[in-house]
Formats: structure tokens, C-alpha cells, sequence
């Protein structure tokens, strides 16, 4: 089945999360697996709180603070570390099937884009750093709403952008609780489930479960 536009989740999605402290793995020894999941954790429980707190700040405050807290609490990490990661964090690399998926997308005749937490000035930079500008009709970043997902007005950036009906888009995230967003917008969904993770969100998608975005 074919979509008028296909649009992708960027964290995790299209951009792998862990690579920023993957770069500097063999110094941070094996406390670093633990310091890359509270990182993430923390960076989403931040965002879900200050939406619904009403109390916006852009993603690269929360993945800073995000990384404060994980430094502070996880044991045996030098906090020297602070800048390296988040300089890796702002040039994550893509993962490897991007490119090619989405110029076949776009080579279909489908418009693509990002919809993403992430400001305006880090997805700038990701796309950038990921060798991706030009494989994108749009790169919509919540600062121009001042929510974060999963508010419905986040999934309603892309239907506004692209004129079209919530089920002319299939919308990607490697992010269960994101598909579930999507699913209740109305996208039709697909669960990039990179980790083999066990289904959650019941009844809220996902319409296709696949490993990577090379099965798309
Ligand atoms: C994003 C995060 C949530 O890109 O993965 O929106």
C-alpha cells in the first residue's frame, strides 16, 4: 500500500540515540550503557511533563538537563564528559538504511518529512551531519507550536502542512508511545521496532510492525 507523504519520528528513528555516547564508549567504560537509557528517559519524561505542565522549553535545554541528571546519578562517570556528548548528541549519525529509503520514497512520487521534538537548530544539524538534506519536503520541529508529542496539535503539523487527510500519511517511529499518538491522530502507523521490544499502548496501533525502515 502507498501514502501520499511518509513521515518519520527523528530520535531514535531515523537518528540512533545511543550513538552519541556509543562514540565514547571505551572511556566511559561500562557505566555507559545505563547513562545513554537515563539520558533518553529522562530528555521524554521532560518533555511529557513541561506539555503538560504547559511550560515549554526547546528539546536541546531538556536533553542538556537530561544529561545533568544522568551524569549526577549514575556512578563512576567523569563529568568531563558533559560537552563531548552532547557535541556527539548534536551530530548523531543516521542509521544506515536512511539514505536509500528515503530516496526511493521519493523517487515513488511520496513527499517525506520529519516531524520531530527536536528545535529547529538540532534537526538543522542532524540532517546536516547525517548527509540527509534534500530527502526531505519538510522538517517540522514542535518549537512552532511550543508542545511536544504526544499532543494531537504535534500530528496535526503535518496535515496542515501537507493538505492532506490523517489516513493519506503513514507515520514511522521506533517510539511505541509515539505510534500511539500517531494511531489516535489518525495516521496509519508503523512500529520501527529496532530493539524487539514487547508490544504496550493496546488498542493504539500499530498498523505494521517492522525491524528497520528497510522493510518500508
Ligand atoms: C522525536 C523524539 C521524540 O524525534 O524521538 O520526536
Amino acid at each position: 500500500m502507498s501514502f501520499k507523504a511518509y513521515v518519520f519520528d527523528a530520535y531514535g528513528t531515523l537518528f540512533d540515540v545511543h550513538a552519541a555516547v556509543r562514540k565514547h564508549a571505551e572511556s566511559l567504560g561500562p557505566a555507559g550503557r545505563q547513562l545513554s537509557e537515563i539520558w533518553r528517559a529522562k530528555q521524554l519524561e521532560y518533555s511529557w511533563i513541561r506539555t503538560l505542565m504547559g511550560s515549554y522549553t526547546d528539546f536541546w535545554r531538556l536533553t542538556e538537563e537530561a544529561l545533568d541528571y544522568a551524569l549526577a546519578v549514575v556512578p563512576g562517570i567523569d563529568p568531563s564528559f558533559r560537552d563531548p556528548l552532547l557535541e556527539a548528541y548534536w551530530t548523531l549519525d543516521c542509521y544506515p538504511e536512511v539514505p536509500d529509503m528515503l530516496a526511493r520514497l521519493r523517487e515513488s512520487g511520496a513527499s517525506t518529512a520529519i516531524l520531530s521534538n527536536g528545535s529547529t537548530d538540532m534537526l538543522d544539524a542532524a540532517v546536516q551531519s547525517a548527509e540527509l538534506s534534500g530527502l526531505f519536503d519538510a522538517v517540522l520541529s514542535v518549537d512552532a507550536i511550543k508542545m511536544f508529542k504526544t499532543a494531537p496539535q504535534v500530528y496535526q503539523m503535518v496535515t496542515d502542512t501537507f493538505d492532506l487527510q490523517p489516513s493519506e500519511i503513514s507515520f514511522q517511529s521506533s517510539n511505541r508511545w509515539d505510534i500511539a499518538g500517531a494511531h489516535k491522530f489518525g495516521f496509519e502507523t508503523v512500529w520501527i521496532n529496532r530493539a524487539g521490544l514487547p508490544d504496550e499502548y493496546l488498542n493504539y496501533g500499530p498498523g505494521r510492525v517492522i525491524a528497520d525502515l528497510t522493510a518500508l
